[in-house]
Formats: C-alpha cells, structure tokens, sequence
C-alpha cells in the first residue's frame, strides 16, 4: 500500500530506525564534523553583522549556502521568500537557490503552500524511498525534503528548503536498497537548518530595521530642506537635484555606494544653512549687493551649527561646510584650495554650479546644458576640480535625463477631518451601521 511519510524532526531518527532505515550512527558523523558546522554558523552570524556594505537577505543566503548544502548533504538548498502581505503569510518566490536544480520554482513555491501550516511550530521532514513508491503524488525528482520557517518575533520572512539527502558514498552503499537517498535527513541536519534559519531570520529583521532607519533619517532631511525651499520659490526642488547630481557624479567617479548615498544626502542638505539667511536677502530678485553676498556667504557655517551634533549626519559636514570653496582657493569660509578641498564638497560644488546655471532665476533665463558644460570647461582648475568637471561633461546626457525625470510633486490637497468623516459615515450608513459624531 502506498504510503506517504511526513515526520516531525525531533522522531526522524527514530522512525528512521523503526523503517529499517540507517540510524543517525550509520551516517558519518564526527566531533570533526560538529567543529566545523560550529565554524559554519559562527561565519554566517560573521556575515549577517550589519555594515555600509550590508548583505540583503538574498545575498547573504547565496553566499553561505554552499557550505549549508555541505553540512546537510542536500542536493538543493532554496531560500522561498514570504508573499508581501506577511500577516496573510503567503508563500513568496525562491530569493537563493544553491546545487542541482533538482526542483523550479515553481515546484518550490508550490511544496512551501503545501506544507507551510505544518512547519508553523516545527520543521518537518519528509522521505520518500523511490523502492517502496511511498510516496505517489511526489514531485519528479523530490525524494526527501526538510522544511524550516524563516520566523522572527513570530513573523514568518521566509522558509529555508534542503532537498534530497544524499549522505556519503559509504553510506549510501550500506542502505538497504543501495539507494542514497535512503540515507535521510536526521536530527543534526534538521537543527543545522534551523540554527540557519534563525540567523537569517534575524538578519532580515535587522536589514529591515536599517531601511526603516534610513528612510526616517531621509524622510526628515526632505522636511527640513522643504523649510528652506518654502522661503525661496526660485530654488524648488534645487537641493534634491544638486543630491541627484552628486551622486551620479560620485559613481561615475568609480566611489563606492555608501559614499555615493553619504553625498547624495550631503547634496539635500548643503544649503540648509540658508534657514539662517535674511528673508530680504534670499527673496532679491536682483543681484545681490556685496553687503548681501556677505550674508549670503554665512550659509555653509550655519548649516555647520545646524548639522553639528547630528551623529547621523557626522560624514557629511565637511562636504556641506566646503561646498563653496574654489580650487584657486578663493572660496569660502576657509579658501581651501585644490585637493585640500573635501572630494564630496568638490563633486557637490560642480553638480551645484550645473544645476543653478540650467535653473531660470529671478535676474536670468535657464542656461543649456551645452552652455552649462562650457562654463564649467572654462573654470575646471580655476573654480572647479578639473577631474570632476570632465566627469560631469561626460555623463550630461544621464544629468538631462535626471532633470527630466525628477519633477518635483505638490504636496497633497489637505482633507478635513470633516470631509473624511463624512465619507465614513456615508460608507457605514450605506452598510445598514451607524455613526457616531465624535
Ligand atoms: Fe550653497
């Protein structure tokens, strides 16, 4: 009689034995073996610490299952991501896949929809001995499986998948049937995967956490350079471009990019200083008289004492602080010259002289970007980093192609709590419940 065998993890090996299949001291196990799976998941924890270069979760899976199908002996090891509503936790896409393609994909998400209500307490472990036909509705190619949930604080990220256990040549010689996939997976194999399970797990948490971090660090630096731009109509959506610019600027100069982001953030923020200016001053239609330049010229130090005690923001004050220096070094506040010039500050002065030449302003019309490029050619070694001015005319058409894409969006029209209660209410009333008027 056919029959499907489907086993917690913590009795695979005695039901293994109670099978007639070779019990955990059959395969090859050593003190050995357990150092190195020690190893194993000391690197991967090694690997999962977050830094600038931070793997995602997909590259961190790639980079240790190799080693993972190893210590498991599995022909396959998938990494099936969780749907994107993880409440509902459906069953997402493979995100890693390492070994022989014994299952697709789509063989994988369908095993994990399957199967994903019973590994929510425990993994579970399924053989199936091709000799005995146990095991109909088997998919082509599957003869054993171990399913282990990705969870963290109780949400399921994702689900760790080892294929087909195919133990040593030594063991598979002394099966019973001469099959290897006889050999299954026990007890130490499932704890391994789940031991990985959970640092992935974790990892995805913290990756998470640090997007969500960033983004509120993003988020508020957009909120204080809209005060800025809300004082000076003429330099909307300036600061996001000038970042914009830098940034391509910044890996076309081969930077790598946590540097390229540090100054596209630097970019939004390097003329914050100008909260600090006079409202007369900023709103002059007209050329600035020297006693304005003045007070024009205080914006980089402001922003210094703005930005200054913002740990998240240490890296990038130099780059805000130096943004007017010259390379001839007549510019300020401290007239630094050449490469004593900050690099972010360097690449930030050229995207801010291209954007605010091809920017109509109050006194002039918008200039090309052809113009734009000859006059930063003129003043590349006078004004400008000759090196950065070359890398700016190089990469115009992606500079255009910004412009053209990044239209800075109006901020929603304002809804009153009025108008949106009574669309509830309406909603309610049309559904047979009432409303109460708060
Ligand atoms: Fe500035």
């Amino acid at each position: 009689m056919n029959r499907r065998v489907l086993l917690p993890a913590e009795d695979a090996d005695a039901r293994r034995m109670s099978s007639g299949l070779p019990t955990r001291a059959a395969c090859d196990v050593s003190d050995e073996g357990e150092r190195t799976e020690l190893d194993f998941l000391r690197e991967t924890a090694e690997h999962s610490s977050l830094s600038d270069e931070s793997l995602d979760l997909a590259q961190l899976a790639e980079l240790v299952f190799p080693q993972l199908r190893r210590h498991v002996r599995a022909e396959q090891i998938v990494l099936v991501s969780a749907g994107r509503d993880k409440s509902a936790c459906l069953v997402g896409r493979p995100l890693a896949s390492c070994g022989a393609a014994r299952l697709d994909a789509r063989t994988c998400t369908t095993l994990v929809e399957r199967y994903r209500g019973s590994v929510a307490q425990q993994p579970w472990i399924a053989h199936h001995r091709a000799a005995d036909g146990n095991w109909p509705d088997a998919p082509a190619g599957l003869e054993s499986f171990v399913l282990v949930p990705l969870c963290h604080r109780r949400v399921v990220v994702g689900w760790l998948l080892a294929v087909n256990s195919h133990g040593t040549a030594a063991t598979a010689a002394a099966a019973p049937d001469g099959h290897w996939s006889t050999c299954g997976f026990g007890t130490r194999e499932v704890n391994l995967l789940r031991a990985t399970a959970a640092i992935l797990a974790a990892h995805a948490a913290n990756v998470e956490l640090l997007h969500e971090k960033e983004q509120l660090l993003l988020d508020t630096v957009r909120a204080l350079v809209n005060v800025v731009e809300a004082k000076d109509r003429y330099t909307s959506g300036h600061s996001e471009r000038v970042g914009l610019y830098a940034k391509e600027l910044a890996a076309a100069t081969g930077l790598k990019e946590s540097v390229c982001n540090r100054i596209y953030l630097a970019g939004l923020l390097h003329d914050i200083g100008k909260i600090a200016v006079r409202d007369d001053v900023l709103g002059k239609s007209a050329q600035l008289a020297r006693e304005d330049l003045d007070e024009m010229h205080r914006h980089p130090e402001e922003a210094w004492s703005i930005l200054f005690g913002l740990t998240a923001l240490d890296d990038i004050l130099f780059g805000v602080l130096h943004h007017h220096e010259s390379w001839d070094g007549t510019g300020y506040p401290d007239g630094l010259r050449a490469e004593e010039i900050p690099l972010d500050a360097r690449i930030l002065a050229v995207a801010d002289a291209y954007d605010a030449m091809t920017t109509n302003r109050p006194y002039r019309c918008a200039l090309s970007p052809a113009e734009a490029a000859d006059i930063l050619r003129q003043g590349a070694g006078v004004q400008w980093d000759p090196r950065i001015v070359a890398m700016c005319v190089s990469i115009l058409p992606t500079l255009c192609e910004i412009r053209e894409s990044h239209h800075r969006q109006p901020p929603p029209v304002r809804r009153g709590y009025r108008m949106i209660h009574d669309e509830l209410a309406a909603t309610l009333l049309r559904d047979g419940d009432t409303v109460t008027t708060p």
